[in-house]
């Protein structure tokens, strides 16, 4: 170890900055074996990859392990959806899932943050057969019943851009009028479960020299449709992901956590490295004057102040294109 420990930490962003795809950015493996020490086998800056992107976090690791030929562990992955595991009060109820189909696909992710009752849109789809019209050849080929036993929903989960979009869109809004039980009459008026969605991306970059929609995307195309046919706003019980402030807190504990495993001093910065604009650098800066106004509370009072040491001193968001001055830390 350095004989000058660092007070600072850094959380990196994944596509985007450290990947293009499954393809490396050019510098980011040896942006990170600049925190590591010489033999390359433990980092000695505190470092977290905050992602937008779904997917379990071991496979992730792996995944960055593998592409950028440098260790990193599934405990310094956030991924969109892990603050979800905070969310307990959701885990024993019977959640619609939504999402994408990597990794084991939403189910096996939605297990993986303590959800016990999870319903795929694809035993939606089997319960009620009919409710998937779009693409016909997804039509039954013979007379099917609605399953009367099916569970009542109880809330809606959205993990990631699901595949067919047209199938979770109209599922997920048969769900919300019927309030859980579509094979129920609609009634728009009725109240609204509570959804759960992560990752508001509306693009981000992925392999093409062009942005590509993300999760936010389809949350659009969903709040317009439910706005359309009931006439208010849909309501999310959370919105999780960067530039949330809930994501942020999170890596910052993550950081936090790591820094003390080194024996490290109290952290005075963290950097926040990540290449859009709305999500990153807006929810670091966000983050900051929330730590700011938190700080400001606590001056107030001064004996909360003595038991209140620990905390982060500051958030510095960096662009991508600031990503090299870290390189030489
Ligand atoms: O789906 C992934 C994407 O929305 C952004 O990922 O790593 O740039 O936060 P990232
Ligand atoms: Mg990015």
């Amino acid at each position: 170890m350095s004989p000058k420990k660092p007070k600072f930490g850094i959380m990196f962003d994944i596509d985007g900055v450290l990947l293009r795809g499954k393809t490396p950015i050019p510098g980011a493996a040896e942006a990170l074996k600049a925190l590591m020490n010489e033999d390359e086998t433990e980092y000695e800056v505190p470092a977290v990859f905050c992602t937008n992107g779904f997917g379990l976090r071991e496979v992730k690791a792996a995944t960055l392990s593998d592409k950028l030929g440098v260790k990193v562990n599934p405990d310094q992955i956030v991924m969109s959806q892990t603050p979800l595991e905070m969310f307990h009060e959701f885990h024993d109820k019977w959640c619609l899932v939504s999402g994408p189909e990597h990794d084991g696909g939403s189910k096996k992710v939605a297990e993986s943050l303590g959800f016990t009752k999870i319903i795929t849109i694809e035993d939606l789809r089997e319960a009620y057969p009919y409710l998937d019209w779009v693409d016909r050849t997804r039509w039954p080929n013979q007379q099917m019943e609605d399953d009367d036993s099916f569970p009542t929903i109880e809330a809606i989960v959205m993990l990631g851009e699901p595949i067919r979009w047209e199938t979770n869109l109209q599922l997920i809004i048969d769900v919300l009028v019927t309030q859980g039980k579509p094979n129920q009459p609609p009634c728009i008026e009725g109240p609204q479960l509570p959804v759960l969605a992560v990752n508001m991306d509306l693009q981000w970059m992925a392999k093409a020299n062009i942005p590509r929609f993300g999760h936010g995307a389809f949350l659009v195309c969903l709040e317009n449709l439910y706005k359309k046919i009931c006439g208010r706003d849909l309501e999310y019980t959370a919105l999780i992901g960067k530039p949330s402030e809930i994501t942020y807190e999170y890596s910052q504990k993550l950081i936090e956590e790591i820094a003390t495993g080194l024996n490290m001093p109290e952290l005075d910065t963290v950097y926040a490295i990540g290449d859009n604009p709305l999500t990153d650098i807006y929810g670091a800066n966000m983050f900051n004057l929330f730590l700011d106004k938190k700080r400001r509370e606590i001056e107030k009072n001064e004996s909360a102040l003595r038991n209140a040491a620990t905390g982060v001193g500051k958030y510095t968001a960096i662009t991508q294109h600031a990503k090299v001055g870290i390189q030489t830390q």
